[in-house]
C-alpha cells in the first residue's frame, strides 16, 4: 500500500504522522512546494519509528510528483490555513487554484487513485477535485464531517460528563461555521438518546459550540487547527486501505441523495477499498432538510465562484 499526503504543513504532517503510526502503508510520500520542508518533517517522523514502533517508509520529497506514482490514496491539505476572524470560505480565491493543480499533478502519476480533500473550503474544494478529476464520484472524498463529528462528541461528553468513545453522534451539511449540521436528534450515549440527558439549552450549547469548533481554535492557536483534523482523515484512510466499511460523514458528490444534485456536501457515508461505496441516504426531518437545503445554498454559491475563476 502507498499513500501520499500532499502539503507538509500542520495539518498533512499530524495525518503522515497517524497513518504512519497505525501502519496503514508500507509507503507514504509526503510532499510539499516549500523546498526541504517535507523531506526534514519525514525524517522527523522517521526518527520516531524506533520509539513507536512502526514500520511505514515516510519520505518528504519537494514538489517531485513522479514519486507519487502508484498511490492508492492521496490526502490533498495543501492551501493556506484560516486566520483568527476568517471564515473558511475566505480562502477560496488562493486555494482552489492550489487545489486543481495539484489535483492534476497526482492524477498525471495515479490516474485511479482515492482522493481525500482537505483543503478549506472543503467542500466547494471536494466540489472542483471531482469535476477537475473526471474519476468515479466514489473515489473523490472531502474530510470534515469526521473531524466535525468528533468535535461534537467532545463537547457533548463535556455536558455529559462521559468519555467522548462512548458517544455516537454525527454532524452533516457543510463543513462551515454556519453550514454544518449536528444531528442531536440521532446522538446517543451508548445508545441511550443524549436528547433526554441533556436540556434543550445545553444541547442548543453543544450544537452552538461544536459548529464554530475550528474558529474558536483559529482564535485561541492564531491558524487552523491540526491534531484532530489530521486524526479524521487518517480515521477516513484507516476505514478504506482496511476496507473496514465504516460509516463515517464525508464530504462526497451528491446525484439526488438528499434532494440535492451536482453538489458536495457532508453525508454519512460507508468507507471500504473503493472509497465511498454507499451513501446512507436516510430521511431528515422537515427541519434538518430545510437546514440541509440552506447549507447547500450557501455551498452552490461558493462553487459558483469557481466559474468566474474559470477553474471550471
Ligand atoms: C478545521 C479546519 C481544518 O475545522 O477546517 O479545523
Amino acid at each position: 500500500m502507498k499513500i501520499t499526503v500532499v502539503g507538509a504543513g500542520a495539518v498533512g504532517a499530524t495525518c503522515a504522522d497517524n497513518i504512519a503510526r497505525k501502519e496503514l502503508a508500507e509507503e507514504l510520500i509526503l510532499l510539499d512546494i516549500k523546498e526541504g520542508f517535507a523531506e526534514g518533517k519525514a525524517i522527523d517522523m522517521m526518527q520516531t519509528a524506533a520509539l513507536l514502533g512502526f514500520d511505514t517508509k515516510i519520505k518528504g520529497v519537494t514538489n517531485d510528483y513522479s514519486q507519487t506514482a502508484g498511490s492508492e490514496v492521496v490526502v490533498i491539505t495543501s492551501g493556506l490555513p484560516r486566520k483568527p476572524g476568517m471564515t473558511r470560505e475566505e480562502l477560496i480565491g488562493i486555494n482552489a487554484g492550489i487545489v486543481k493543480e495539484v489535483t492534476e499533478n497526482i492524477l498525471h502519476h495515479s490516474p485511479d487513485t482515492i482522493i481525500i480533500v482537505v483543503s478549506n473550503p472543503m467542500d466547494t474544494m471536494n466540489y472542483l477535485t471531482f469535476k477537475t478529476s473526471g474519476l468515479d464520484k466514489n473515489r473523490i472524498l472531502g474530510m470534515g464531517g469526521a473531524l466535525d463529528s468528533s468535535r461534537f462528541k467532545y463537547y457533548l461528553s463535556l455536558e455529559l460528563g462521559c468519555s467522548p468513545s462512548d458517544l455516537n453522534a454525527v454532524v452533516i451539511g457543510g463543513h462551515g461555521d454556519t453550514t454544518m449540521i449536528p444531528l442531536i436528534r440521532h446522538a446517543t450515549w451508548n445508545s441511550i438518546p443524549v436528547t433526554e440527558l441533556l436540556s434543550k439549552a445545553q444541547q442548543d450549547k453543544v450544537v452552538a459550540a461544536t459548529m464554530v469548533g475550528g474558529a474558536t481554535l483559529t482564535g485561541l492557536i492564531g491558524t487552523s487547527a491540526w491534531y484532530a483534523p489530521g486524526a479524521g482523515t487518517a480515521a477516513m484512510v484507516e476505514s478504506i486501505v482496511r476496507d473496514e466499511k465504516k460509516l463515517i460523514s464525508s464530504g462526497v458528490y451528491l446525484d439526488g441523495e438528499y434532494d440535492q444534485k451536482d453538489i458536495s456536501l457532508v453525508v454519512p457515508v460507508i468507507l471500504g477499498k473503493n472509497g465511498a461505496e454507499k451513501i446512507l441516504d436516510f430521511k431528515l426531518t422537515d427541519e434538518e432538510q430545510a437546514a440541509f437545503s440552506k447549507s447547500a445554498d450557501a455551498v452552490r454559491s461558493m462553487n459558483n465562484v469557481l466559474a468566474d475563476m474559470k477553474l471550471l
